[in-house]
């Protein structure tokens, strides 16, 4: 699937939370918003996810299969949770790059990584998902949270890191997603559009951002839809889980 839909200019455009924007200027709007939010990103992640999004990524490394020796890639990597514990899966034998297009939460990851001793196997390298400045057939695997949503040309990201990936190496897509209930959906909306936005302006000092994260979060593919795009791309054993009622799920995929 594209987000690609024509302007009356004829330029492609495309959403930016529920806005359309042209596809140009996806990338730096979205730089924006992690700018503005990088410094307060790791306190916000665990007030608004109630710490959450801790278990989250604990359920996401389970499901890597990552072993000592083994290349990993996190792709969006912002302050690196993933690819902290990677450093310690891979071992001395190993390598782990933390990716990110954003040199604030680049460097905010980096700094907080260093200062909690991680060094040795880990690279910082500031990169797009959708061309990642890999060779071919480079990794174990590959892992991308919470970062999908942001990017302006999904299937060429997907692409790209199929690219890379090892054949028999998975890629992991951790995301928010569609609750599969009535009900909590619409307590996640109420929370969404009305706490959300609150906190992000009293503790961040910025409502817009947080305005944008549950804009984009509803414009984000469903599980099913994410499950056939990465099936499009080339990944074969596509499934996914369903976490917090579907509030979040994980994909995973195999090249083949
Ligand atoms: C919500 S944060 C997630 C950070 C981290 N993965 C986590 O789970 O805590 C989203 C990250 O995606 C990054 N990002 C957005 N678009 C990107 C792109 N096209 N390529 C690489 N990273 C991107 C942002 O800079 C930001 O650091």
């Amino acid at each position: 699937m594209n987000d690609q839909r024509k302007g009356s200019d004829a330029e492609p455009t495309t959403h930016f939370g529920y806005q359309n924007v042209p596809e140009s200027q996806k990338a730096e709007k979205v730089a924006e918003v992690f700018h503005s939010v990088a410094a307060r990103y790791d306190l916000m992640n665990d007030l608004l996810s109630g710490g959450m999004h801790r278990l989250w990524k604990r359920f996401t490394i389970e499901l890597s299969g990552v072993r000592p020796g083994n290349r990993v890639l996190d792709i969006a990597g912002g302050t690196g949770d993933l690819a902290r514990k990677f450093s310690q899966l891979v071992g001395p034998t190993g390598q782990v790059v933390l990716a990110d297009i954003n040199a604030s939460m680049l460097k905010v990851g980096r700094d907080r990584l260093l200062d909690k001793g991680v060094s040795g196997n880990i690279e910082f390298v500031q990169a797009d998902a959708e061309k990642l400045p890999f060779p071919d057939n480079h990794f174990d695997c590959i892992t991308i949270a919470f970062g999908l949503r942001n990017v302006t040309h999904k299937d060429q990201a997907l692409a790209s890191m199929l690219r890379v990936l090892k054949p028999g190496g998975r890629l992991l897509v951790l995301e928010f997603s569609k609750p599969t209930n009535p009900l909590v959906s619409k307590a996640y909306d109420a929370y969404s559009f009305g706490l959300l936005p609150l906190m992000g302006k009293l503790v961040a000092g910025d409502a817009e951002s947080y305005r944008y994260l549950a804009e984009s979060i509803r414009m984000h593919p469903d599980q099913q839809t994410l499950k056939a795009m990465m099936e499009e791309t080339g990944f074969a054993r596509v499934t996914y889980h369903n976490m917090t009622g579907g509030v979040v799920a994980l994909h995973r995929g195999i090249k083949p």
